[in-house]
């Protein structure tokens, strides 16, 4: 008995024991949130217990502080619990029912489906990275749930801080200083993500010429090979929009300078490159060459600029130029100085501003950057902070001074700033690429992934470099590359210091012909595009989708890493496996195939499969070389025809620059199509906007089973197209190619 009694207790102590070290291992003391706040319905915030919202830093991920509308029920879903991780930092834990799954965490390699992952928000230089690095070059503390219904919701820990985020066990962030976060609780995935863009803001209309293909290296260099280059594109007739100056343009490694050898007159090369419709983006870094004498340092330093150490000496840190001095962009007075050193530089007639190691990337340093405890003053609603509070929002602060100073030097013009890093709600200054990716197949897979949660994590503009940037690859990637790069919502082009020349012609005629074609497809599609842009800006509902976003209770598509949506009526398949052939999904519905220049993906395998789906009207342009070209004459509408007949789809049409569209000099027209007996008709359903409508010719092409009818009219009145016979036959056979 005395036995049994003792084993007993022993037992028990056992039990306590793993109890408690359970407890350690897997984070103790888990409490509901304290203070919380309604922000809409559904949509809530909610601090830790004991934390007053004041005693936190205003969110920078929200584009305005929110209005608080009254307090959350208890029977608000999900309820995060708030409590210390296994490392003893601050966490929020979300639990998530089973099937859910999980997507966003802003810029990651590797799947799209985010379940079982863990990362680190922490903005990183990542030369070459792969799919084990746990940070890449920009923060996004986000995660889209989406359920096993096809209901969804999404958690913002609102911190600029590291955080980290771990998808292993349902949804936890954990950070070493207190955070809040914000839930948003919808029916669908679509409707968490526009209710995501009420609350960071929505990208502005880009300029169309950003959309067109970018060319880029490091570096073209000098003025008479970038010329080149802009006759390579035009004499091949490859479609082409814009060239890059990277580094190499300025005077050794000073930014706003120009190298005189190579570079002595930039407006003459700006000038001779706008003639052949291009235009021109340069390079700025955040770096400034500690250099007594030099215009930008010495202004830096007269008005106080700097980023300072703990002990308020101005920081000197390494890039490329040698010892720099970084701005400390969290001052509205170094705001307002980098904006202005922008007017004498885009008076060069540059168009768009490429920033670029904003993490900031420092060389020889431990950490890769600044040190944590360097202090930035902040200023306005910004507080003083160390880098540790800061370094997240450095390449967001730095492009938001970037697109005011742009916006300052040309008023007329819609500004473009690429960056490298950035925070969630970055997208409200600036597109972004996925930084210095590798010539592998890996990586062109992961280029399709990685801009699917960039855009499912409020960052719409965004594509990898095509091609890959380090090292060289070979001509059957980079055609493949090309083939899908070209139907991505950010398209460029450029590869490293020291590769091989990566020009859609440096692999030979094959790959030439290929590189074409996906770039003319692109160029056909950019009336569809540019629409899909404008309602981005809109809406906040991402130009790139996922495939669930067409059936979100079909748990077949919750993980497909290649195939994705256009919109919501164009279907993108590519080949991104070397060899080995990907079999996609099925959606319910019929989605049929289409050619636009041509092409024929079954033969040519770097051209993605694209399928409109029934019911859909999509407008296209003609091939042009570059958007400065009218593309909409004649207007093509491909209609696909639902099951009762019927099909509708929009167009959106501005100047594409300027600011005209915000007083109404735009056109938004709905296109309609009805089937009526033999005859189909295809008419202006509505349209909005006071921009005058252009006379042109309008095609209509109406895909059907059994192949295509085009017919010619006048979008103004109704165009008849008469069917006689090939609609019957339609239901039989489902996706046959329509060239
Ligand atoms: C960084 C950028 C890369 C650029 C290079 C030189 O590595 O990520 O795109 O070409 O710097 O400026």
């Amino acid at each position: 008995m005395a036995d049994t009694k003792r084993q007993l207790n022993v037992l028990a102590k056992i039990t306590t024991a793993s109890v408690l070290l359970l407890v350690i291992v897997s984070g103790s003391c888990s409490k509901l949130a304290g203070k919380s706040q309604l922000l809409a319905d559904g949509i809530a915030r909610f601090y830790a217990p004991g934390i007053e919202p004041n005693q936190l830093p205003l969110s920078m991920a929200l584009e305005n502080e929110p209005v608080v509308i009254g307090s959350v029920d208890k029977s608000f879903r999900p309820m995060p619990s708030f409590g210390k991780d296994g490392l003893g930092r601050y966490s929020a834990k979300i639990k998530i029912e089973d099937g859910t799954s999980l997507y966003g965490t802003g810029e990651v390699a590797g799947s799209l489906l985010r379940n079982g992952k863990a990362i680190a928000c922490w903005n990183k230089d990542c030369f070459g990275y792969n799919r084990l690095n746990d940070s890449l070059y920009q923060s996004h503390p986000w995660v889209l749930a989406v359920r096993k219904d096809g209901t969804a919701f999404g958690v913002l820990a609102d911190t600029t801080y590291k955080c980290w985020v771990n998808l292993v066990n349902g949804i936890e962030f954990s950070s070493a200083e207190n955070f809040p976060v914000i839930i948003i609780n919808r029916n669908s995935p679509q409707e968490v993500l526009t209710a995501l863009a009420n609350l960071i803001g929505k990208m502005p209309l880009p300029p169309r010429w950003s959309l067109g293909y970018h060319q880029c290296r490091w570096s073209y260099y000098p003025a008479s090979r970038v010329m080149e280059i802009a006759n390579g594109f035009r004499s091949r007739n490859i479609p082409c929009d814009v060239i890059w100056m990277d580094i190499d343009y300025m005077d050794g490694f000073r930014i706003f300078t120009f190298d005189k050898k190579g570079f002595p007159n930039p407006a003459e090369l700006n000038d001779a490159l706008h003639k052949m419709g291009f235009k021109s983006i340069w390079m700025i870094d955040p770096g400034v060459k500690a250099e007594k004498g030099y215009f930008v340092y010495d202004q830096g330093c007269s008005g106080d600029h700097w980023v300072k150490t703990a002990d308020g000496k101005e920081y000197n840190g390494k890039v490329w130029p040698g010892d720099c001095a970084f701005p400390d962009f969290t001052r509205p007075e170094t705001r307002k100085w980098w904006a202005g050193l922008y007017k004498d530089f885009m008076a060069t007639g540059i168009d768009g501003v490429w920033n670029d190691m904003d993490e900031p990337a420092v060389f020889k340093s431990a950490t890769g950057t600044m040190p944590l405890d360097n202090v930035h003053r902040g200023g306005g609603k910004l507080p003083q902070g160390t880098h540790a509070q800061y370094h997240n929002v450095y390449g967001m602060l730095m492009v938001r001074a970037t697109r005011e100073g742009i916006l300052t030097a040309n008023p007329d013009k819609r500004p473009f700033v690429l960056t490298r890093a950035n925070f969630i709600g970055g997208h409200r200054y600036a597109a972004t690429w996925t930084g210095d990716n590798t010539s592998d197949w890996n990586h062109l897979e992961d280029s399709v992934s990685m801009a699917l949660n960039l855009g499912l994590s409020g960052q719409p503009f965004s594509g990898p470099d095509i091609g890959g940037f380090c090292e060289d690859g070979d001509g059957k990637l980079f055609a493949r590359w090309m083939g899908v790069g070209a139907l991505l919502p950010f398209a460029r082009g450029h590869t490293c210091k020291g590769n091989m020349d990566k020009e859609p012609w440096s692999f030979g005629e094959n790959v030439e012909r290929s590189c074409r074609a996906a770039l003319e497809r692109r160029y056909r599609l950019l009336p569809y595009l540019y629409t899909l842009f404008y309602e981005a800006s809109v809406t906040g509902l991402p130009v790139m989708r996922p495939l669930f976003f067409a059936e979100p209770t079909n748990l077949k598509l919750r993980s497909e890493d290649s195939a994705f949506l256009l919109g919501g009526d164009l279907l993108v398949e590519p080949q991104l496996k070397e060899s080995s052939k990907e079999t996609v999904p099925e959606l319910t519905g019929v989605w049929r195939e289409i050619s636009l220049v041509g092409e024929n993906p079954a033969k040519d395998a770097n051209q993605p499969v694209l399928k409109i789906r029934s019911g859909a009207i999509i407008p296209l342009g003609k091939v042009v070389q570059n958007t400065t070209e009218d593309s909409l004459d004649p207007l093509t509408l491909l209609v696909c025809l639902d099951e009762n007949g019927l099909a509708e789809g929009t167009l959106y049409e501005d100047a594409g620059d300027g600011f005209g569209y915000r007083k109404g000099r735009y056109l938004l027209t709905k296109y309609a199509a009805r089937k009526i007996g033999e005859k189909v008709i295809v008419e202006i359903l509505s349209k909005q906007g006071k921009m005058q409508r252009a006379k042109r010719k309008t095609i209509v092409k109406l895909i059907t089973a059994n192949g295509v009818i085009t017919t010619e009219g006048d979008e103004t009145k109704q165009i008849v197209i008469d069917s006689t016979g090939l609609l019957q036959v339609e239901i039989k056979t489902k996706n046959k190619i329509a060239i």
